[in-house]
């Protein structure tokens, strides 16, 4: 089965598609719902004798089984994972799972964060985070090929197998950077097609609980605000903003963090919102850690660190930030000249 058929497949998961369907578009549903029964039947065709080979623990649904199946079989063949034991979190956009590691890495617990395709339809405004951002492949090597980046642009649905596959690489490439450069983000082992394999924090019994979910002790608020900081700073140095960073995307196991998520990660020193992105991520962990009794100036602080790594702080496109040769930043500059 080609990727194309497993994506639309898999976004035939969502029965949502099927209610909105409009009475003009019947026949076109009617094509989809034929061609959905082909890649069914060739997905759990290919599951089943996966299965064979490989049978987990976790007794998924019969369709998230297929998808699972179908995911992590790479994975599993090359002995990164032996089981997968349960869900730890399942999502509307990606899923993670706990799984036991097979013979070729060194921990005992693993976390694969397997994707959805319908996670693009709810990025909306991923344009944001995309700009200045090059797009990946599945080795994690910048896209050069004018097919592709064609097809992306034109919103096929290659070009959009494309853009799912650079988020997921994206997610990965930056825990390996961070994770080489010390920071507290989960130790990386494998990326597949649409899944990452990673580090899993918490035990066999229980998955690290979010920060949100936890009050602090009043002695511990304050080194773990600093621990995150030293984080985002850390972040900075290599070029990366987190883009959705709040307490929701840090773990909290035995008193440590793990910050997590990121596939929306921004490169500031090419994305002329990276400013307005920072500065939304370190006032959401102020937030979180003001409420903790930890007093912090969310403003102050992203300014100091953000013009310690020699960025200037530009509310809007400055056009400072702006290549006149390209199309695309000639049009960005419109739009903000016509909001004024
Ligand atoms: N490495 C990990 N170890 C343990 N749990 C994890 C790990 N990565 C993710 N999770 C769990 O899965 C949830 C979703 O993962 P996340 O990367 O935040 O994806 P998304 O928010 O896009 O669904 C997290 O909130 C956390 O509960
Ligand atoms: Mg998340």
């Amino acid at each position: 089965m080609s990727k194309n058929q497993l994506l639309e497949f898999y976004d035939e998961l969502d029965d949502s598609v099927l209610e909105e369907t409009p009475a003009s578009q019947k026949h076109l549903f009617q094509k989809r719902e034929s061609k959905k029964q082909v890649a069914d039947a060739k997905l759990f065709v290919r599951a089943q004798e996966i299965s064979r080979e490989f049978q987990f623990t976790y007794k998924a649904a019969r369709f998230e089984e297929a998808w699972l199946l179908d995911s992590l079989v790479e994975i599993a063949e090359h002995k990164w994972i032996s089981d997968v034991l349960r869900k730890v979190k399942g999502g509307k956009e990606a899923s993670v799972y706990l799984c036991t590691s097979g013979v070729a890495v060194d921990a005992p617990l693993l976390a694969a964060k397997i994707y959805r395709p319908r996670m693009l339809r709810n990025l909306k405004n991923d344009a944001q985070y995309r700009e200045g951002r090059e797009d990946l492949d599945e080795n994690g090597n910048v896209i050069v090929d004018d097919g592709a980046l064609h097809a992306m642009k034109k919103r096929t649905a290659f070009g959009e197998e494309v853009r799912h596959q650079s988020w997921i690489a994206y997610e990965f490439t930056t825990l390996e950077i961070l994770h080489a450069a010390g920071a507290d983000v989960p130790k990386p082992y494998a990326m597949e097609k649409n899944a990452i394999l990673m580090g899993y924090v918490g035990d066999q019994s229980n998955p690290a609980p979010i920060l949100n979910a936890i009050n602090l002790d009043h002695d511990e608020a304050r080194p773990l605000f600093e621990r995150v900081v030293r984080n985002i700073d850390l972040m900075l140095k290599h070029d990366r903003i987190h883009g959705d960073l709040s307490a929701y995307n840090i773990l909290y196991w035995n008193g440590d963090i793990t910050l997590i998520d990121f596939p929306q990660v921004v490169i500031p020193s090419s994305n002329p919102s990276s400013w307005n992105i920072f500065l939304r991520d370190v006032t959401r962990i102020c937030q979180y850690f003001s409420a903790q009794g930890v007093t912090c100036d969310a403003r102050a602080l992203a300014a100091d660190l953000w013009t310690s790594h020699g960025h200037k702080i530009v509310k809007e496109v400055h056009p400072e930030y702006l290549d006149a040769e390209k199309a695309e930043d000639r049009r960005v500059w419109k739009e903000v000249m016509s909001r004024k």
